[in-house]
């Protein structure tokens, strides 16, 4: 599928871009998705938004560490692709950019991005679950240590679950740019979770031209100026 005109010219005269990612951005680097293709992950019988809830850590916590110890061990081989490199590099071609990510796997960071704001957290960290200490778990598989050697209470990862908050400051942070921004991209994600899909309605209420890029439809493809059917490690560096 070709760029439009309409969208080259949006994209050359942009002052400021916001970028909201999900799963579908690393799909190419060999992180499996948890929706799309008409699947759904599931781990050990269990849907995937019950083994990644606020209520399994409560009743099993070794189970919910055996399912991220899982994920961290795939990621291990993985690396950023050609579309975490590309927007990597659209950070010094804007006046303004944001990177906003619902990804917890670190690659936009690899990729040389900064500043991303990760809603979800990120898979290689942990933290106590009494004083809320932060632990740097990258490399460790399975990870360690297993309690806190402040307070000897359990780590769990530094993940948002189902059911959870977002970290302090990181959705107004997005929001605003999200508000702010004349072009938005959403990219690889289904668009089902919330407050995450909901930057795109922020900035297409505020005046953004909103663009999708994604194989398969999503909900929020009706809502879009353009939507691209392809894989982004294939179209964004046509950018
Ligand atoms: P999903 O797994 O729900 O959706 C992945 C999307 O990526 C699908 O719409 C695919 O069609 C699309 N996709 C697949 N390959 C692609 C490619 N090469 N290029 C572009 N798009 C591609 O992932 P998210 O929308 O990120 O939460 O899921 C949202 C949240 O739900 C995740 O952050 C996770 C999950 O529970 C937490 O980890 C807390």
């Amino acid at each position: 599928m070709q760029i439009s005109d309409e969208l080259k010219e949006k994209f050359q005269t942009a002052r400021s871009v916001c970028v909201l990612t999900g799963a579908g951005i690393s799909a190419e680097s060999g992180v499996p998705t948890f929706r799309g293709g008409g699947n759904s992950t599931v781990w050990k019988g269990m849907p995937f938004d019950q083994i990644s809830s606020a209520s399994m850590v409560r009743e099993n916590l070794a189970e919910v560490w055996e399912w991220f110890d899982y994920r961290r061990g795939v990621l291990k081989d993985c690396e950023p692709n050609a579309a975490h490199f590309t927007l990597a590099k659209w950070q010094d071609r804007f006046a303004g950019f944001t990177l906003v990510t619902q990804n917890i796997d670190g690659l936009h960071t690899a990729a040389g991005s900064r500043d991303v704001i990760e809603l979800h957290g990120n898979i290689q960290r942990a933290y106590c679950t009494n004083c809320e200490k932060r632990f740097d778990i990258r490399g460790k598989i399975p990870h360690v240590p297993e309690i806190c050697d402040d307070c000897g209470a359990n780590l769990r990862a530094d993940v948002v679950l189902f059911g959870e908050m977002l970290p302090p400051g990181a959705f107004e942070k997005a929001e605003k740019a999200a508000r702010n921004c004349d072009l938005f991209f959403v990219v690889g994600t289904s668009a089902l979770v919330y407050p995450a899909a909901g930057l795109a309605e922020i900035a297409k209420r505020n005046g953004a031209f909103l663009v999708e890029i994604n194989p398969e439809e999503t909900p929020m493809s009706g809502f879009c100026d353009f939507s691209i059917r392809m894989k982004a490690g294939r179209i964004l560096p046509a950018f």
